[in-house]
Order: structure tokens, then sequence, then C-alpha cells
């Protein structure tokens, strides 16, 4: 039987994959100290038990809050750990784009394999993140599930916001069934960009634009401006991961999207599509 430990940032998602796995969630207390500093204790016997820990890597105090889970199952003498990150945090950083800089998302992943022996994250930026862990790291995607969601909407075409992302778009169209495309994106010069969609007709049609990351929602709201004007019904926009930065939410609405759609791996106001289900399949 699995034990299975909810870190702060994800504790319905540790709920949600204890009820699919028949398994038990283990009792935890976290508290802060009075200069702030992060106190966790496991509070059930977990000697020689198979644990799953499930903790998004953001905002940063959850880094934290995961090396000490991973601590604290360790010294109390675990049989297994597996890592569950429903998203995984710093993934973006995953070169050195400019002498100087860190590869982030290789330090986080090596500092977290130092406890694991199995790590399992969700649509992760870039899949080749996944050899930084120094474990067995797998991913999963919540495609499907947004799909889903997405069938009662009526949707007649499904659009990645670049031809990058094609793949996701063409996998939500076939549970669909309906057509999918990318936009186009044009580099106009240093600072602008501007999104077109490339040979389609969206004219009264029900879009639905469907994206790893919605950060500060430039990318979407572009997309969105530019479908209407087309003439689109109404566009929907989905994400695995919303972390719906500065002001994203307004920037969407103001561009005229009809529904925000985000997963749990961040819990928001926006996460309608559960992600317990598509992880729970990796175990
Ligand atoms: C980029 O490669 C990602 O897939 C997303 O398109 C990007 O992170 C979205 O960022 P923003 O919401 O700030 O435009």
């Amino acid at each position: 039987m699995n034990y299975i430990i909810g870190g702060t940032a994800s504790r319905s998602v540790a709920e949600d994959l204890t009820k699919i796995l028949k398994g038990k969630l283990v009792n935890i207390t976290s508290k802060r100290f009075p200069d702030n500093e992060l106190y966790v204790r496991i509070l059930d016997d977990i000697k020689g038990k198979d644990i799953i820990i499930v903790q998004t890597t953001y905002p940063d105090p959850n880094i934290i809050e995961l090396f000490l889970l991973q601590n604290a199952v360790e010294e109390a003498g675990a049989k297994s750990i597996s890592i569950v990150i429903p998203y995984y945090g710093y993934a973006r950083q995953d070169t050195k784009f400019q002498e100087g800089e860190p590869i982030s998302a290789k330090a986080l992943a090596e500092l977290i394999s130092k406890s694991a022996d199995k790590v399992i994250t969700v649509d992760p930026h870039k899949e080749y993140i996944l050899d930084f862990f120094s474990t067995s790291a797998v991913s999963c995607s919540a495609v499907p599930e947004i799909a889903k969601y997405l069938i009662v909407k009526k949707i007649d075409m499904v659009l990645a916001p670049d031809k990058g992302a094609v793949d996701r778009a063409k996998k939500a169209s076939k549970i669909i069934n309906c057509d999918f495309d990318y936009m186009e994106k044009t580099r106009i010069d240093g600072t602008t960009v501007e999104i077109k969609p490339k040979n389609l007709d969206s004219e009264n049609k029900n879009v639905a634009i469907i994206d790893d990351i919605i950060s500060t929602g430039g990318t979407m709201a572009k997309s969105i401006k530019e479908l209407k004007k087309q003439g689109a019904k109404k566009v929907f926009v989905a994400c695995t991961h919303g972390l719906f930065a500065d002001n994203a939410i307004k920037k969407l609405s103001t561009a005229g999207c009809d529904e925000i759609i985000a997963t749990d791996t961040i819990i928001s106001d926006y996460s309608r599509v559960k992600i317990a289900p598509s992880i729970a399949k990796l175990f």
C-alpha cells in the first residue's frame, strides 16, 4: 500500500491520489517558527513503507517544505520515496541563456534526487529536463483530462499558441473530435510579437487555445484578441499550469476570453481539471 504525504502546495492532489490508489494519507504537521523558519513533522509510523510525497515546487517556500519532508521520510526509515511534483517550478530556466546564469531546473533536480527513488511530474516545460534528475523521472500529461473537460463546450477547433506546442493541440482535438491548428508568432521588433492564426477560419467558431503554462497571460491575450478580431464566437483558454502572474486574469478577460481553465497542479480559482487521475496511471 502507498502512504501518501501532501505538502502545503498540493494537499488536495494528495487526497485525490490517495483515493484513486486506495492508499493511506499520512498525517503531518507543518508550521512556522517565530522567525518564520519552517517546521514539519510526520505524525504516523512510516517505517518500512512505500511513501509518495506530493508537492508543487512553486512558490519558493514549497521547495523548502519538500526538502524537509524528504528528509523526515528518510529519517523515519521509509522503504521507498516517490516524489510527485505536479508543477515543477524553475523548469523554464533549463539552460544557460547567458554566461553566468545557473541551470535552475538542473540545480533543483539534483537536490530533489538525493532522497528520491522516483520522480513524477506533469507536462514539464521541456521533456528533457527529466534527464536532470539522477533518479528515475517520468512525466504525464494533463491534456487528455483538459480535453475531456472541453468536450461539453462544443469546441470547433483547438489551437496551440505556437508551432512548438502543436502536438498538445492535436492530442486534445482527437479526444474532442474537432480540428486543430497553431497560431503563428511573428516578431515585429525586439519587444513586439504579433500572433495570428495560420491558414484557418475561426469565424463563428468556438475555439480553445491550449498551452502548458499561463504566466503573465500575454501570449494568450494576444491570441484571444486576434481570434475575436477574426470573428471567433467563443474563445476558451486552457493550460496545465496556471501561474497567473501580474494581471494575467484581467488581461485575459479584457482580451475577451470566455473561460479560463487550468488544472490543480497549481491551485487557483481556475483549477477546473483534476490532475490526480493522470498521475495515478504512473503507479
Ligand atoms: C512558453 O514557451 C510557454 O509554453 C508559455 O507559452 C509561456 O510561459 C506563457 O507565458 P505568458 O503567459 O507570460 O505569455
